[in-house]
């Protein structure tokens, strides 16, 4: 059995917050939503714990922040670093997932990876090895996991310099219902992040609702 955690999602008001909010409340875990504003949070949280059959929490994104064991951003990639800024106070010692996928519209289905060459990289370096930074869910569609009895026909890269906090974060991945691959050092973050631009090209030129990805070949070892 899994650990449990009291989870902060920043922006969990949103598309893909609001599905992981949902799926880690059943699985067991505290979450708690944030939001800019408190008022929304807690409306937000509300409808969410109707939806979900279990209780969701909600908070100005900060609170939030201070009340997680395990923060998750999930942020359009144009309020990331405002939105970093405002619970920068609460991650020393924790782990930070980081699910933003540098998009910049109107071109969002080609890959324009910001400098430095993944923004989870620039993360763990803005923040220092205080904060274990762990870059996943980037290849999800947020539709899937709002189908709470759906499974996912997705899996997830998790990448991150810390071995445990990357586990941590592929228990959490399966506790949602995906199979999830410890996918290296946060640098390789570069690739997830990119591979969303991908996956939105083939949505449109295909006409796929949710196109997603599979590690192949391997059976059984998922998580390992
Ligand atoms: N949607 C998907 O299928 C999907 C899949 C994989 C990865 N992602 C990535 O996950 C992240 C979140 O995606 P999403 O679709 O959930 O986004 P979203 O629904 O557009 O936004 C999420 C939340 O971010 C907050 N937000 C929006 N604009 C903001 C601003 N200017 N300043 C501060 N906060 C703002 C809002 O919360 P409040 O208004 O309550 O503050 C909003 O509910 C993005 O980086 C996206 O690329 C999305």
């Amino acid at each position: 059995m899994t650990k449990k955690y009291t989870i902060a999602i920043i922006g969990g008001t949103g598309d893909l917050g609001s599905g992981l909010a949902m799926r880690w409340a059943r699985a067991g875990h505290q979450v708690v939503i944030g939001s800019r504003d408190g008022e929304r949070a807690a409306v937000k949280a509300a409808e969410f714990t109707e939806a979900a059959g279990v209780a969701i929490a909600g908070a100005e994104n900060a609170e939030a922040a201070a009340q997680g064991g395990l923060v998750v951003l999930t942020v359009p990639y144009a309020s990331h670093a405002a939105t970093l800024d405002v619970i920068r106070p609460h991650l020393d010692g924790r782990i930070l997932v980081d699910v933003t996928v540098p998009l910049v519209p109107p071109k969002v289905r080609t890959v324009q990876l910001p400098e430095g060459g993944s923004l989870a990289r620039r993360v763990q370096k803005e923040l220092g090895e205080d904060v274990r930074v762990v870059s996943a869910f980037q290849n999800v569609a947020a539709a899937h996991l709002a189908d709470l009895d759906h499974d996912i026909d997705c899996d997830v890269l998790v990448c991150g310099n810390d071995k445990d906090a990357r586990a941590t974060v592929i228990g959490l991945a399966e506790d949602a219902g995906m199979k999830a691959w410890h996918a290296g050092r946060i640098d390789n973050s570069a690739v997830a992040e990119g591979l969303t631009s991908i996956l939105i090209f083939l949505n449109g030129n295909y006409k796929i609702d949710g196109a997603g990805i599979r590690i192949t070949g391997t059976p059984g070892l998922a998580g390992q």
